[in-house]
């Protein structure tokens, strides 16, 4: 199958190339690293009957211009032009033969430089048919040569640090050239420039910038240069200087009288670490008991109120000196933390069963006064004015619907009532809710009171009446029950 194929591209080639069968065979393009070799194909395709040969050329094509490079004459022999003379040979030991065979050309190009990159063409001069000619374009490579290094084995970081490059990233030489970036968790930014050289390699530089802290000590800093597939990384670790941070620990703020084995401990971050630690006290010389060994100022003995003071820590290293300081003070007694307080949880929830308790409770004692009631009303049909009952529902839902269309608009209390009296919105959070559904099992929890008939009158003036839009939704020995109500915070109090 692929014989016959390559058969039939063989003869539509031979057709294609019609009269003039004879075609020079070439790679389009090669390429090959700086030092390497590379072979360029040259295959002459002849024709049958087979033209003659006369000689074959390979030639140089730069910038419009052309060079020999190499010469091979049937008769004359080989020859190879002195700037390749060295680093060109043809590959097929038949070419140089005395009866040489040059159907196939081709030459190994060794010790590749970058000015060899070019055009090479591969000429054929045939007798009759003239000249016969291809080319390929030579592309010469440059691995770059990568290095990373550290501006300065150890940077210092002050106070007035400004910006400055910490490492220097070098992708050098490379053709194309390297593409360098950064990997870090270092707050900071690269600033790149590429410089060209005369033999067409490039050379990337990349710095990498910051302003040097206590923060960026020990930071690792990765440049990884990107050269085709190849990935080349290169690590290295900052050394940052820098002042000490210096913090005073060891008082609780519980030295009390008698206390035993009490200490400070000076402690600083500092690089390099702290050469020289100095206790002071602000006002004063430090007690007599005190004990300084290293970082640390040993109290000996039992608390006196002489400890009590501004303790003042100063920690050198090369770079500077930083202070660090506490206030002790000394109290008689031990300083007993308080009980612990309950956590948030467990005092809403106090709160909450506290709440629930009371609905019960209400309900309970609503459900008594209902019964009570109910039993009067069956004795006691006369008038009702004297008799309001109050509806409470401090316990129901947040906004609870009002069953009662339409709610009364005017629900406010003369001006001369005083804020004890003044109704709360109705339906509102907290609010009174005269509802229809008030005897509905679940409405149980919504305290019903009545108000006697000899409290009541006191708020005879301040009844409101509702007009019901329909029957109340319950028994029928209940429905005298809401011909009205008395709304007030202070019965609520009760
Ligand atoms: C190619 O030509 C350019 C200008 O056309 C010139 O600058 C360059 O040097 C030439 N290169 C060579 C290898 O002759
Ligand atoms: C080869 O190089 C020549 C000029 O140097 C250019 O005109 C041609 O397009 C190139 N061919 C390929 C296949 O790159
Ligand atoms: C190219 O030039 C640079 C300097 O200009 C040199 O360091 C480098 O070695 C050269 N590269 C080659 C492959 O000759
Ligand atoms: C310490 O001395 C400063 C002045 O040097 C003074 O203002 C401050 O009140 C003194 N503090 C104590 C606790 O004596
Ligand atoms: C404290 O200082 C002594 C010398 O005075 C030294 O031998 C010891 O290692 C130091 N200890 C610490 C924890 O620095
Ligand atoms: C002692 O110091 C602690 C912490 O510094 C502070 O909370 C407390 O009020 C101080 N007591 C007195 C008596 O100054």
């Amino acid at each position: 199958m692929t014989v016959l194929a390559t058969l039939w591209i063989y003869l539509i080639s031979v057709c294609i190339s019609g009269g003039n069968a004879q075609m020079v065979q070439m790679d389009p393009t090669k390429s090959g690293y700086v030092g390497s070799q590379v072979e360029l194909r040259c295959l002459f395709v002849n024709s049958n009957p087979p033209v003659k040969i006369s000689q074959v050329t390979w030639q140089k094509f730069l910038n419009g211009t052309k060079q020999n490079v190499a010469i091979a004459n049937p008769t004359m022999g080989v020859s190879v032009l002195p700037p390749f003379k060295d680093r060109v040979t043809f590959k097929q030991p038949a070419v140089r033969h005395r009866t040489p065979s040059l159907e196939d050309t081709t030459i190994i190009f060794s010790n590749l430089r970058l000015s060899d990159e070019a055009a090479y063409i591969c000429e054929y001069t045939t007798f009759p048919a003239g000249n016969r000619e291809n080319m390929v374009n030579l592309t010469v490579l440059a691995r770059p040569v990568t290095r990373m290094s550290l501006s300065t084995p150890t940077i210092v970081a002050r106070p007035s640090s400004q910006k400055m490059t910490v490492a220097t990233c070098l992708s050098a030489n490379g053709k194309p050239p390297g593409i360098i970036s950064w990997e870090t968790a270092l707050k900071g930014e690269a600033q790149t420039e590429e410089i060209r050289n005369p033999n067409g390699t490039v050379t990337v530089r990349s710095d990498y910038v910051v302003v040097p802290s206590r923060e960026t000590h020990k930071q690792k800093l990765t440049c990884v240069v990107t050269y085709y597939e190849e990935r080349i990384a290169d690590s290295v670790f900052l050394n940052v200087q820098y002042e000490p941070e210096v913090t005073v620990e060891g008082f609780d703020g519980n030295w009390y009288l008698n206390r035993q084995d009490v200490k400070l401990v000076c402690k600083a971050d500092a690089n390099p670490p702290v050469a020289v630690y100095k206790w002071k006290m602000l006002n004063g010389s430090l007690p007599t008991n005190a004990e300084i060994r290293n970082n640390t100022l040993f109290f000996k003995g039992p608390v006196t109120y002489d400890l009590a003071g501004i303790y003042v820590c100063d920690a050198t290293n090369n770079i500077g000196t930083r202070s660090g300081r506490v206030e002790v003070n000394v109290t008689e007694f031990p300083n007993i933390p308080p009980r612990e307080i309950p956590q948030k949880e467990h005092s809403s929830g106090a709160i909450i069963g506290g709440a629930v308790g009371g609905v019960v409770l209400l309900g309970l004692a609503a459900i008594i006064l209902f019964v009570f009631l109910r039993r009067r009303q069956r004795t006691f049909k006369g008038d009702y004015s004297t008799k309001k009952h109050v509806y409470g529902n401090g316990y129901s839902k947040a906004g609870g619907i009002p069953s009662h269309p339409p709610l009364p608009k005017n629900l406010q209390y003369p001006e001369d009532s005083d804020d004890e009296k003044k109704p709360t919105q109705i339906g509102g959070p907290m609010g009174f809710e005269v509802s229809d559904h008030d005897f509905d099992g679940e409405d149980l929890k919504r305290p019903y009171f009545t108000v006697d008939e000899g409290e009541s009158r006191e708020f005879d003036e301040r009844t409101l009446a509702f007009q019901y839009g329909h029957e109340p939704d319950i028994n029928d020995d209940m429905v005298s029950q809401t011909d009205g109500s008395v709304i007030s915070k202070k019965e609520w109090y009760v």
